[in-house]
Order: structure tokens, then sequence, then C-alpha cells
């Protein structure tokens, strides 16, 4: 079932084409996570599924319904996490939870109680006084103790540190054994990488890539480590063979995932003694798009 569809949705303020037909779909039950470096668009195609935005062009539904018209309604079943999160100063801690899970409807007291524990999280400070990453805390908590269907959340961890970061996966997967369906964005590509079934790049207001983790690494290359017992000749003209380092009959290289078969081969030729290959980050991945891109850009 489609929980979450944007259809060819643009965004101009004034001039400025901020987002250019952009389209997604989330089922229900997965994590899609919505990379893009700064200003790429990300909090614009949130802010218009949150029916805080009016879109120039397109149409943005979620659970069918549409998302500036009805936002009254999908805002009973979505919880939201923004990066910088807003409190009212002089409410406690534990009352903007509150205030916050009234807002989204239904929610259990337990799980509340449950989350502030896990976060290490103190409810009973003034609002005003809490840190970046504390005021992150108070949205995350009042969004995992919600009954929400749908969980959109918008860079929630950039003030977290390392130990809150694993809290705060922890409670991805749980969300998502629960069914739910959860919209991640985020330009930390290890942490949308760990929690994703499919992600979408977003760059300069378009999607420019899409599709599971394995189809996105489908189209890039393998960091490989070899030994041969003998030189293997011409291995640099090879084609799918980039960024090759030898020392000795020590190779480094880069291999194309649709030539390995030959690669292999051929170096099969001359003994292999020792192979090691590691699967590319989505970070390598990323960076290698945002290279070929924005040299084309200049070849024009
Ligand atoms: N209200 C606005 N008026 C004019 N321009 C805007 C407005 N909101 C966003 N923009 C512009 O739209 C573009 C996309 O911004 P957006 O906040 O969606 O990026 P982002 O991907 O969320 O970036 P970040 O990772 O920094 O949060 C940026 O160039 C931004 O300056
Ligand atoms: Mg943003």
């Amino acid at each position: 079932m489609t929980v979450l569809q944007l259809d060819q949705i643009s965004k101009k303020f004034g001039n400025f084409q901020a987002l250019d037909q952009v389209s997604m779909e989330l089922k229900e039950g997965e994590i899609y996570g919505f990379i893009g470096p700064n200003g790429a668009g990300k909090s614009t195609t949130i802010r218009i599924l949150l029916g805080m935005l009016k879109a120039t062009e397109g149409r943005a539904t979620l659970f069918g319904k549409d998302a500036w018209k009805d936002a009254a309604d999908i805002h009973k079943r979505c919880a939201y996490v923004p990066g910088d999160v807003y409190v009212w100063p002089n409410l406690t801690g534990g009352e903007v939870i509150d205030v916050l899970l009234k807002m989204n409807g239904s929610y259990s007291e337990k799980k509340r109680d449950e989350w502030i524990e896990r976060f290490q999280f103190d409810p009973k400070k003034k609002a005003r006084s809490y840190s970046k990453g504390n005021r992150q805390k108070i949205a995350l908590i009042a969004a995992f103790a919600s009954e929400a269907d749908l969980f959109i959340l918008d860079e929630p961890t950039s003030g977290l540190d390392p130990l809150m970061e694993h809290t705060f996966q922890q409670g991805v997967r749980e969300v998502k054994e629960a069914g739910k369906t959860v919209l991640l964005s985020s330009h930390i590509l290890s942490e949308v990488e760990k929690l994703c079934d499919r992600v979408a790049i977003i760059r300069k207001g378009k999607i420019i890539e899409r599709g599971t983790l394995d189809d996105l690494r489908h189209l890039t290359r393998m960091q490989m480590q070899v030994e041969t017992r003998e030189t293997p000749e011409g291995f640099v003209k090879l084609s799918g063979v980039h960024q090759l380092e030898e020392a000795g009959r020590q190779f480094s290289f880069q291999a194309d995932t649709d030539h390995m078969e030959e690669i292999i081969n051929y170096l099969n030729k001359y003994g292999v003694r020792k192979m090691e290959s590691t699967p590319p980050t989505l970070e390598d991945l990323f960076m290698r798009h945002y290279e070929e891109r924005s040299g084309e850009e200049n070849n024009q």
C-alpha cells in the first residue's frame, strides 16, 4: 500500500526553482532515505508533505489525501522531527513532550517514559536551557512515543552524540518492526545506509538517482586489493579497471561491477595469491555521482 506519494512536485520561490518535478513513492512499512547536500531541497519537499508550503506544481498525497487541503487529517497520523526543534521556552522539557504528543494524536505514557529513559533525557528543566541535541531529543521522544503511522524525520540526529544516535537508530528499527513507514532525510550517508530500504538522491531540486542500496551499488565499482604470483601484463589497459596503484605484485584498484568477471579471469592467469574486495559506501557512490555530474556541466 502506498503511504506517501509525490507526483512531479515543483516549487518556485520567486524566480528560484527550489524543486523540479520531484516524484517519490513510499510503501507501507518501508524506511526511505532522502539524501542530498545542503540546499538540495530536502526540507522544502518535507514542508510540502506537511502542508506547510504549497507546491507550485504537482501533487503530494499522504494516506491518499492531499497534503495541502487535508493537512489536519494527515497530521493525526504523522510524527515529524525537524533538524532544528522549536520549544516553548517557559515550559519544562517534559511539558513540551506532552504538548507535542497531544498534537500528534494518540500516544502511550509508558512508551513516553521509556523513551525519556532511553535518551537519558532530564524532563524537568526549562526548555529554554536545553542544548540543540536535547531539543532534538524532545521531538524524537514525542515521535517514538506516538502511535503515528508515518514518521517524517528531517535530519533528526544532527545534534546527537554517537551513543544517542545509536538509540535513535534502534528507535527507527522498532518503528519499522511495528510495520510503520519512515521518511528519513539526511546528508549523513552512513546513517541512511544502515537503516533504509530504498533511497532517493536529490541535488539542486532534482532527484538524480533512486533505488535500493543494492540497485545503486550496481552502478558503482568495487574497491579491490589483489596480489599475484606473476606480473599481469597490460592490466592497466583492461576495461573496467580504474585508479590502479601497483606496489610490486600487489595491486589496488576499482573495478566496474559489470566487468568483474573479465577482470577476475584475467588476473587468474597470473596466479592470484590474495584477493579482497570492499563494496563502496554510499558516500563513495554519492561523491562519484556528484563529481561526474559537475564534470558534465563544465563540459557544456
Ligand atoms: N522560503 C524560502 N524562500 C526562498 N528560498 C528558499 C526558501 N526556503 C528554501 N529556499 C531555498 O531552496 C533551496 C532548498 O532549500 P532546502 O531547505 O529545502 O534544502 P535542504 O536540502 O533541506 O538543505 P539542508 O541540508 O541544508 O537542510 C535552498 O537554495 C534554499 O535557499
Ligand atoms: Mg534541510
